[in-house]
C-alpha cells in the first residue's frame, strides 16, 4: 500500500474557503472509491503568527516533511502588515519551499474553451492556450545572501538582496523543463537577462550544455526575460515549457496566469527531487492567487486553482492519473455548463459562490466516474 498522508495548510483569507472544497472531493474519494488519504492539519501565515507568534511553527513543518503532499491555500493579508519582517506570513511559505527543498515549481496556464471570452486579451490570442511555466524556487534573489538593509551611518541605508545561482541548480530544474516538455509540445523556451547579469549568462550556459548532453531531441530557445513578457501578452501559444529563475518565474507566471481568464484559475506544484531509493518527491501543491482578504468571507472566491492544485497533486504525488485527468474534466464540464464565479463572470452565465462551485464541480466529478 502506497501511504497517502495530505497535510492541508488552508492559511489566510480566501485560503481556508478554497481548501473547504477540496476537503469534499477527498470526503467523497475515501467514501466511495477508497482512496486512502490521510489527512492531517495546521496553520501557516497569519493565522499561525497569531496561534503561535510564528508564520508556522515547527510542529507543523515537522508535519510537511513528514507527509507525502502538502496541500496549501493562501497566505497574508493587510491585519499582518506590521508584522516584524521575519515573522510575516509570506515567511511560512518560503520556509516550506526551502526547507522541503521544492526547487521545481510548475505552473500550468491552461485557458479552458469556455473562458477564452474572460481573458483581458483577444479569444483568438488565448483561446486552446496551454503552456506550463517551470519556475526555480528555491534559489535567485528569494534566498541569496546578503539580504539585509545596511545602515551606512551617514544618514543612509543600503537595501541589499542577492541573486545568485550555482550549476546545479540550473541544471537540476532544466533537466524538468526538458523532461517534461518531452510529454508535451516538446519545446522549452529559457528566460533570463544574460544582458545585464552574470547569473543570467551562467543561467544560459548551463541551460545550453545540459539541453546538449542530455535533451538535444527537445527545442531549445533562449529569450530575454523582459522580451518574454512581452511575447506572452503578444503571442503566447507560441511557447509550450516556460523556464526561467525565481523572481523572473514569479512575475512571468502572474501574467500567464491573466491570459487564462483569472488568477483564480492557476494551480501549482512545488516538487523536490525524487528520493533514491523510493523514487517519491516532496511535494506542495497551492493556487497562484492570493488570499484576496478583499472578498474572503463573502463566499465569492473561485476555489478552481485550488481544486486544480489538487488534481496536479493526485498526478504528480500518487500517479492517480485517472482521477486527475476526471477532476480536470469536472472543472471543464462545470465551465462548459455556464457555472461562474464573480471573477470568470460573463454575460448569460450562472453566477454562483464558493462552494456552489465546489459543489458542481464535485458532482461533475461523480458523474464521469459513474
Ligand atoms: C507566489 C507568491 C509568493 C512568491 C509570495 C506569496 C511569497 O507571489 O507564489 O507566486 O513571491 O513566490
Ligand atoms: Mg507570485
Amino acid at each position: 500500500m502506497v501511504s497517502k498522508k495530505l497535510l492541508l495548510l488552508p492559511g489566510d483569507g480566501i485560503g481556508p474557503e478554497a481548501m473547504a472544497e477540496v476537503r469534499k472531493i477527498i470526503a467523497y474519494m475515501n467514501a466511495e472509491l477508497e482512496s486512502g488519504f490521510e489527512l492531517d492539519e495546521g496553520l501557516v501565515g497569519g493565522s499561525a503568527y497569531d496561534a503561535h507568534g510564528l508564520a508556522i511553527s515547527e510542529a507543523d513543518m515537522a508535519k510537511a516533511l513528514a507527509s507525502d503532499a502538502v496541500l496549501f491555500g493562501a497566505v497574508g493579508g493587510p491585519k499582518w502588515d506590521s508584522v516584524p519582517y521575519d515573522l510575516r506570513p509570506e515567511a511560512g511559505l518560503l520556509r516550506l519551499r526551502k526547507d522541503m527543498e521544492l526547487f521545481a515549481n510548475l505552473r500550468p496556464a491552461i485557458c479552458y474553451p469556455a473562458l477564452a471570452d474572460s481573458s483581458s486579451l483577444k479569444k483568438e490570442i488565448v483561446e486552446g492556450l496551454d503552456i506550463l511555466i517551470v519556475r526555480e524556487l528555491t534559489g535567485g534573489v528569494y534566498f541569496g545572501e546578503p539580504k539585509e538593509i545596511r545602515d551606512l551611518g551617514n544618514g543612509q541605508k543600503r537595501g541589499i538582496d542577492t541573486q545568485v545561482y550555482d550549476t546545479y541548480e540550473i541544471e537540476r530544474i532544466s533537466g524538468v523543463a526538458f523532461e517534461l516538455a518531452r510529454t508535451r509540445g516538446n519545446k522549452v523556451t529559457s528566460m533570463e537577462k544574460r544582458n545585464v547579469m552574470k547569473s543570467g549568462v551562467l543561467w544560459n550556459e548551463v541551460v545550453t550544455a545540459t539541453h546538449k548532453a542530455k535533451y538535444a531531441d527537445v527545442t531549445l530557445e533562449h529569450m530575454l526575460a523582459d522580451a518574454g513578457g512581452m511575447q506572452l501578452v503578444r503571442w503566447p501559444k507560441q511557447f509550450d515549457v516556460i523556464v526561467t529563475d525565481n523572481l523572473f518565474g514569479d512575475m512571468l507566471s502572474d501574467i500567464a496566469a491573466m491570459l487564462t481568464g483569472s488568477l483564480g484559475m492557476l494551480p501549482s506544484a512545488s516538487l523536490g527531487a525524487p528520493d533514491a531509493r523510493t523514487g517519491s518527491r516532496k511535494a506542495l501543491y497551492e493556487p497562484v492567487h492570493g488570499s484576496a482578504p478583499d472578498i474572503a468571507g463573502t463566499g465569492a472566491a473561485n476555489p478552481i486553482a485550488m481544486i486544480a492544485s489538487f488534481a496536479m497533486c493526485l498526478r504528480y504525488s500518487f500517479n492517480m492519473v485517472v482521477e486527475a485527468d476526471r477532476l480536470e474534466a469536472a472543472i471543464a464540464g462545470v465551465l462548459d455548463d455556464g457555472i461562474r464565479t464573480a471573477d470568470i463572470m460573463s454575460e448569460g452565465k450562472t453566477r454562483v459562490g464558493t462552494t456552489e462551485m465546489g459543489d458542481a464541480i464535485l458532482a461533475k466529478f461523480k458523474a464521469l466516474a459513474a
